[in-house]
């Protein structure tokens, strides 16, 4: 069905407070849910009051405490509607249900995962536990008590801090939880079993100290090291950037190996993917480790922009999301390098949100509506929404949007608020109006400026004319024109920057344009000699740009620009329109003949000492099949650009030869592993002209040897890529692979590793190699991590060989949906989602893929969650 956002409408009934039991049991758990509920004023006696269930089984129902008439309410697996309610404005109800958490394979609601007892309640699962108004906009108190056998569940956890345990003979125990802060059902979690704990403490600015709790699989607690420091580093950076200290005397994070996604912000119960908790050298990548930062930090974020501050409805999910992200990615660029985070997140923002906003599955940040609310926790919502919140910081300035913000988080705390609430705000603390910015969260579809340029030498003006647009979006044809944070630089001919004040027909602040109309006829005066363009520099507006910039401008802006950011964009730029020329060369089946300009630039760039090493590894790291695919839009054909890109690649290898032997010989792996971002820099570095060098002088026997010597999981599996990526089905590629699961074939989280890689070797083998795999007792259909390690890489991540022309892999996924569908529906909709760019496909592809939806679509009993996938991807 369709929820709409316009139908928003509060609740008839309050819950003020909530008292839960648990008499946990893995096939049945009893769970007593004692709630006091208001009628809020206005509600006549006779409104029934209507509860929410998901797949629930009712035993018994009291109201204030007296057994309730079976005339008087009625309770299917989904609903509970009780009338002839009392009269009096609050009363209680006692709702007992009995659920089964080892049957529950949707990991929604409560579950077991490796023996251990936790929830998973976001979006909508406290319904699949008991019956309430399960929607963000009711907060209430609430109280937990949970009664376990001591054996199997020595630890008992819940929301907010701990109270009362003792024992209840027949070696049962129990502990009681009361978490003082009002809080929507979603926010809700419990934990029970046998875990082992790392504890630590921090103290808040304002003197409070806190016991902070990483609870992980005995014998892992070594692991979870990583994590607490950066949840030290999250708390502190909070305080000093944002103000905001932690209000519970305990701050706990279990970290469980079956997860639906990424970690959950439970209040004071976080609970975590284990992938994005548990990290030590010999099993955890750089990259895994800047994710752990990533998420714990985003994690406790949520605790002022999520919990404190709730939303009052899911479509209002990005206030949450898209604030919490901006606030871990600045945090990221504190920890890390700016510039080189940056990059992180253009390129992640590109290669999953603009591809989205520009198929069947696009949306606005907000949405206006929807059918299954799993499927809107996408990369727009978050990635995007992120970067509205972004812009909205540029357009304001430091000072205006932190002032906008405090009066955010003093206006709204403890509010179940909207994008409006949000905005009004910015808008209050400023005396500005933000009507036009806000359509960012309105409007769906990447914008795109369309920019050309003319310099007067003589008149000393540089004139520049902007258009902006929108394309159609599935329910928005037409677009308004929307407010674009535009930083812009002249830079030049000697490299520097020119001063521009004088500038007429846009406003400006700092080297910020706002363009806010459909077209800007823009003229910069007293501009001496011509100046090279430096548009959306930092990346300050999520939008495409259409520029015909020469490629000596954008040779220039690599290398003189101020913003690092911006040399970046500059040179992939270049690159990327080198690798587009390369594709149309073998569709012509003429030969690949790269700038020679670009090739020197790039090896310019690596051998750039000045540059931090991060920044070298990201100057040679071309733009992906993915993004050469995106920049083409349609008729895509995957080999060609997979043979185009390779073809690059080789003359880069080539050409620059000695200086990837150069990097590769300087590293020297400085003794002890350390995951800071400057180390993980020289390691991307040295990977990455190991990847060139492995086009020329670097053979598969060479590498083995390199792979087998490695101290660290980042070479380890970067080196294991390389090798059955580059050589697949070689007796080294094969001999490593097989070393690799030999030693770490008790580490599922490892073996992820093994599986992706494989599952992403390039070329039509590959699908039989998965299906193999599957079958391997290392895979499991059960497990998300699996799933997505070996079918989501593999559909998401190997664009020849999942979108082979003869369809079979369509085929394959389409069957494994099909069956995963019947357990774990959000997990079998969003591996899904992979298929959303179809369309841009070349004909023959385009119809095997279509082929491969209908068969989806044509399944009698599919899941909501697969449903509205299937039926937007295929456009109904
Ligand atoms: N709020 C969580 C986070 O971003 C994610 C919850 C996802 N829930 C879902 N049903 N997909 O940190
Ligand atoms: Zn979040």
């Amino acid at each position: 069905q369709d929820v709409r956002l316009e139908d928003y409408r509060p609740t008839d009934f309050e819950i003020e407070t909530v008292d839960l039991t648990f008499r946990l049991d893995p096939a049945q758990t009893r769970v007593t849910s004692r709630i006091a509920l208001r009628r809020r004023s206005g509600t006549k006696a006779d409104v029934p009051l209507v509860l929410d269930g998901d797949e629930l089984n009712l035993v018994a129902l009291k109201i204030n405490d007296v057994a309730a008439d079976n005339e008087c309410f009625a309770a299917t697996p989904s609903s509970l509607e009780i009338r002839d309610l009392p009269e009096t404005e609050v009363f209680t109800l006692e709702i007992v249900t009995e659920i089964a958490p080892a049957e529950n394979t949707k990991l929604m609601g409560l579950y077991r995962s490796n023996g251990v007892y936790c929830t998973q309640c976001e979006a909508e699962g406290f319904r699949r536990i008991t019956y309430f108004l399960d929607r963000p906009d009711v907060l209430a108190v609430f109280t937990t008590c949970i009664e376990a056998p001591t054996n199997d569940a020595p630890l008992l956890l819940s929301n907010g801090n701990p109270g009362e345990t003792g024992e209840l003979g027949d070696g049962w125990h129990f502990a009681v939880w009361h978490d003082p802060h009002p809080k929507p059902s979603y926010l809700f979690a419990l934990v029970a079993g046998d875990l082992a704990v790392v504890r630590d403490w921090f103290v808040t600015r304002s003197g409070k100290p806190v016991v902070l709790e990483i609870y992980v699989e005995h014998g892992k607690q070594i692991r979870a090291n990583y994590a607490m420091d950066a949840l030290k580093r999250a708390m502190s950076w909070d305080e000093e950037r944002f103000g905001r200290e932690y209000d519970l005397s305990v701050f706990m994070i279990v970290a469980v190996s079956d997860f639906n996604m990424g970690a959950m912000e439970n209040k004071g119960l976080n609970i975590f993917n284990d992938k994005y908790v548990l990290a030590d050298s010999d099993t955890a990548t750089d990259a895994d480790y800047a994710n752990i930062e990533a998420i714990i930090a985003h994690e406790y974020f949520h605790n002022w922009t999520g919990n404190r501050i709730t939303c009052r409805d899911w479509f209002q999910l990005c206030l949450k999301e898209g604030l919490t992200v901006y606030r871990d990615h600045e945090f990221s660029a504190d920890m890390r390098s700016r510039p080189v985070k940056r990059i992180a997140e253009v390129r992640l923002l590109k290669a999953h949100q603009f591809p989205e906003d520009s198929g069947p599955l696009a949306h606005p940040v907000r949405p206006e509506h929807y059918s299954e609310i799993n499927n809107f926790y996408t990369a727009t919502v978050y990635e995007k929404g992120s970067e509205v919140v972004r812009m909205l910081a540029t357009i304001l300035g430091p000072t205006e949007f932190k002032a906008g913000l405090d009066l955010y988080f003093s206006r709204h705390d403890g509010d179940a608020a909207t994008i409006e609430d949000f905005l009004k705000c910015f808008e209050d603390a400023n005396q500005v109006k933000l009507t036009q910015f806000a359509l960012w969260y309105r409007q769906a579809g990447t914008p795109v400026l369309t920019v050309s340029a003319r310099f007067d030498g003589r008149a000393r003006k540089l004139m520049l004319d902007i258009e902006q647009s929108a394309p159609a979006t599935p329910g928005q044809p037409k677009k308004r024109p929307m407010h674009i944070p535009l930083r812009f630089g002249l830079i030049d001919a000697d490299g520097a920057e020119i001063k521009t004040s004088d500038i007429e027909g846009i406003d400006v602040t700092g080297d910020v344009m706002h363009v806010k109309r459909r077209a800007h006829k823009i003229v910069i005066s007293k501009v001496r000699k011509r100046p090279v363009i430096s548009l959306n520099r930092s990346f300050s507006a999520p939008i495409n740009i259409h520029f015909e910039q020469g490629t000596e401008d954008l040779f220039h802006l690599a290398r003189f620009e101020t913003d690092a950011y911006s040399r970046w964009q500059a040179l992939n730029e270049l690159a990327l329109r080198g690798l587009i020329a390369a594709t149309g060369a073998v569709r012509d089946d003429t030969d690949i003949v790269p700038d020679e300009a670009l090739v020197s630039g790039i090896i310019a760039s690596l051998e750039d000492g000045t540059l931090e090493p991060a920044m070298r590894a990201q100057a040679v790291l071309l733009p992906g099949e993915a993004d050469i695919a995106r920049e083409l839009g349609n008729n895509i054909d995957p080999d060609a650009i997979f043979e185009a890109r390779n073809g690059v690649l080789d003359i880069v290898a080539m050409t620059g030869a000695d200086a990837f032997d150069k990097v590769a010989d300087g590293f020297t792996p400085s003794g002890r592993y350390t995951p800071d971002a400057e180390s993980a820099g020289k390691r991307a570095l040295y990977l990455a002209a190991l990847d060139y060098l492995s086009r020329i002088s670097l053979p598969a026997d060479a590498l083995l040897p390199i792979f087998r010597s490695a101290d660290n999981m980042t070479i380890m599996a970067g080196v294991l890529a390389i090798l059955a990526h580059r050589f697949p089905e070689t007796a080294a590629a094969e001999t490593a692979l097989a070393e690799f699961e030999l030693r770490f074939r008790e580490n599922p989280l490892v073996i992820d590793k093994w599986l992706q890689i494989q599952a992403t070797i390039p070329g039509q083998a590959t699908l039989a190699r998965v299906k193999q795999l599957m079958g391997s007792n290392h895979f499991s259909i059960e497990n998300p991590n699996r799933v997505r390690a070996l079918i989501g890489s593999f559909s998401a991540g190997n664009p020849t060989g999942f979108n082979r022309a003869d369809g079979a892999a369509f085929a394959f996924l389409a069957g494994l949906i099909i069956e995963l569908d019947a357990r774990n529906p959000q997990v079998a909709a969003r591996i899904l989602t992979s298929m959303r760019s179809w369309k841009s496909l070349e004909p023959v592809r385009q119809e095997k893929a279509r082929t491969a939806l209908v068969a989806i679509s044509e399944q009698p009993s599919l899941s909501p969650d697969v449903r509205d996938i299937t039926d937007r991807t295929l456009g109904q």
